[in-house]
């Protein structure tokens, strides 16, 4: 993983906003969630745009000219179009006449499928160099009189640029682990796409029956992807997690033994940001020096789907 970049749009939206039109408060939305404000796009802001601003940071942190990129992946459930595929159009906003590019949809896991495809494209030899962005507007698709779920969200995008390394270095993409199960789909999922007639194209979620499995997915999969790699809790230098919800990504950095700072956290600022929310957070732990070369780096995520994954990195 050899650049960075993250993207925001420039409005913030606060708690107390938020609850000046809900019946909501910005003690029950930090108490419950650890979110304290969350950025909304402004009318000039979706899914390419800013999937582009976040890929030309990550370019720029890597030294790497767009030319150079072989493939896009973009992870995104919020696309501003059916086809072409976000990354397509990123692949144009960028100037790049050769590579591919296409999206992944697994809603919140989506950058940990991205980060998995990515790996594996590289490992077979049909890319040397991979753009993995999530970026997502979530606030275009939720239901701002639903206090159970559009306190949640914010927009943003994230991106990593993943390069080959020369021989079997000690750094890289160490294992990657997915999984769905697609019989639990009713307690998080949008009503409607392009492909049905009638839906109110509203994001619904049983908040906590969703809780209750990340808790229990999320920790098997730490466990997974360490034992895959022959690793301990104590070998993990960074925790960065999916950021739905502060008291998920506490309770997961405790059974890993971890201490908070350990963890990486941008909930309270980001709020939940789907697909971007784990680039955005190696972003900001890697330019403000947290995350160093040499960190093993561990991710994990859980979405609508049910989705859910892990991912182990060596800086
Ligand atoms: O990123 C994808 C994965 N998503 C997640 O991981 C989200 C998982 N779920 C959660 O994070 C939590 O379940 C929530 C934050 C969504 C909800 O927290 P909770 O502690 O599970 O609350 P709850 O849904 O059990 O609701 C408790 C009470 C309810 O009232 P009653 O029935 O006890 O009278 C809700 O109606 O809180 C009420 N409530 C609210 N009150 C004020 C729900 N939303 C709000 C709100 N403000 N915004």
């Amino acid at each position: 993983m050899v650049g960075f970049g993250g993207y925001l749009p420039n409005r913030i939206v606060t708690n107390d906003e938020l609850a000046a039109r809900l019946d909501t408060s910005d003690d029950w939305i930090r108490a419950r969630t650890g979110i304290t404000q969350r950025h909304i796009a402004g009318p000039n802001d979706n899914a390419v745009s800013m999937a582009t601003a976040a890929a030309s940071r990550a370019l720029d942190y890597a030294g790497v000219p767009a030319a150079a990129v072989d493939a896009i992946i973009v992870a995104t459930s919020t696309p501003d179009q059916a086809f072409p595929a976000t990354a397509v159009r990123v692949q144009a906003e960028l100037g790049l006449r050769g590579g591919f590019g296409f999206d992944i949809a697994a809603a919140c896991s989506g950058f940990v499928y991205a980060l998995s495809t990515a790996d594996a494209l590289i490992r077979s030899g049909q890319a040397g160099r991979v753009l993995v962005i999530g970026s997502e507007v979530y606030s275009r698709i939720l239901d701002w009189s639903d206090r159970g779920t559009c306190v949640l969200f914010g927009d943003g995008a994230g991106a990593v640029l993943l390069t080959a390394a020369e021989g079997e270095g000690p750094e890289g993409i160490l294992s990657t682990h997915l999984h769905s199960d697609g019989s639990t789909g009713d307690l998080l999922y949008v009503d409607g796409a392009i492909g049905l007639r009638e839906s109110s194209g509203f994001l619904r979620m049983r908040g906590r029956d969703v809780f209750r499995h990340a808790v229990a997915k999320l920790s098997a999969s730490v466990d997974e992807v360490l034992a895959a790699n022959g690793l301990t809790y104590a070998d993990v230098s960074w925790l960065v997690p999916h950021q739905a919800n502060l008291r998920i990504i506490e309770g997961v950095a405790r059974k890993l033994e971890l201490p908070q700072e350990r963890v990486v956290i941008t909930v309270d600022r980001h709020a939940n940001t789907s697909a971007a929310s784990i680039p955005l957070a190696m972003n900001e732990a890697v330019r403000d020096g947290r995350i160093r070369k040499g960190d093993l780096v561990l991710m994990e995520a859980l979405g609508g789907g049910l989705t859910w994954g892990s991912a182990l990195a060596r800086l």
